[in-house]
């Protein structure tokens, strides 16, 4: 049996993961949810017990992590980059072997590909970092989630959304790239802790719930909500060009939504589009669930 951990409670994944570790048969209850302070909606119960720990602590980690045999991190690369890798020192203190394996907050493009691997840079170490410690670490990689409401709902601005029914088509608007519901990221990290060996797990796990082209998301944004949008278009090329010098002027952190669009613009490349070569290792032929078809991710 598996005790899991989940740092960052009030994670928009943090829902529909634990849904589905309440749904697995290797997991030891109660799961350990992790927040930096315990509201009156965190009620423990024999499903999940909830501790109070921060990034600003490291010492903080120990009483949740020691017992725990798989870290799920989920929290946001904006945590002060001093402290991002504090997690990892309770993980040493509490000692690196008795752990299966750590996910650290990955959940979007493939780090690998990302044209523009300074804005990423924080992430990539940090598993590098976990790496060396001798620290089984999968790095998930899902491309841009949907979650109802939130990313891909009304946060758009990562697909080239300006506001007032205006959208800039970076790329080629036909060029797929994917996209994952937050709960097959859930199903496929549950799926990892009961099915997958711990030989055979990869140090890079490549999912996806369905491919969809920026044509045919705005397409079924302008269904949903009865709008025209007025779509210009910008070249993969000229996408590149014009981000790489406003980059080379400095970064903002307000930008960085569109230096991810600018990568979905260069799909198959970029890191948006790549081959979802994990799905088969967590839901081989579809054996343990179906993948969220984008044309259901809304209903
Ligand atoms: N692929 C996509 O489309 C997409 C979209 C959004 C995010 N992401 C990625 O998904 C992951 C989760 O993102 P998110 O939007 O859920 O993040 P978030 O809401 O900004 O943060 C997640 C949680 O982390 C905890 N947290 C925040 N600051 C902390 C600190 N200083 N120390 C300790 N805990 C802290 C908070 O939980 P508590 O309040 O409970 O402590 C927070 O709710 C990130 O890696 C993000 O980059 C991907």
């Amino acid at each position: 049996m598996t005790t899991v951990a989940i740092i960052g409670a009030h994670s928009v994944l943090f829902e529909p993961i634990v849904k589905a570790l309440k749904q697995a048969s290797n997991v030891k209850f109660p799961i350990r949810a992790v927040t930096r302070k315990i509201g009156p909606s965190e009620v423990s119960d024999d499903k999940v017990k909830y501790y109070e720990a921060t990034a600003d602590d490291d010492k903080t980690y120990d009483p949740v992590l020691t017992g725990t045999d798989v870290i799920i991190n989920l929290t946001p690369p904006s945590v002060e980059e001093s402290k991002y890798n504090s997690i990892l020192k309770s993980i040493e203190r509490v000692g690196v072997k008795n752990f299966k394996f750590y996910i650290p907050s990955q959940f979007g493009v493939e780090l690998s590909e990302f044209p523009f691997r300074p804005l990423v840079y924080i992430k990539q170490q940090h598993s590098e970092k976990a790496r060396k410690l001798g620290l089984k670490t999968v790095d998930v990689f899902n491309s841009y989630f949907v979650n109802k409401g939130g990313f891909l709902d009304t946060i758009l601005a990562h697909l080239g959304y300006q506001g007032d029914n205006k959208v800039i088509i970076r790329g080629d608007p036909d060029q797929l790239f994917n996209v994952s519901h937050v709960d097959d990221i859930g199903l496929s990290i549950a799926s990892l802790i009961d099915n997958v060996d711990k030989a055979s797990i990869p140090d890079t796990l490549r999912i996806y719930s369905d491919r969809v082209s920026q044509k045919e998301f705005y397409d079924a944004y302008e269904k949903r909500h009865n709008v025209k949008l007025e779509r210009s278009y910008e070249s993969k090329e000229e996408a590149l060009r014009k981000a790489t010098e406003k980059l080379n002027s400095g970064f903002k952190p307000a930008d960085f939504l569109y230096y991810l669009n600018v990568g979905v613009s260069q799909s198959p490349e970029g890191g948006f589009a790549f081959k979802g070569d994990g799905r088969d290792i967590v839901n081989p032929g579809e054996k343990y669930f179906k993948w969220r078809k984008f044309a259901n991710f809304y209903d």
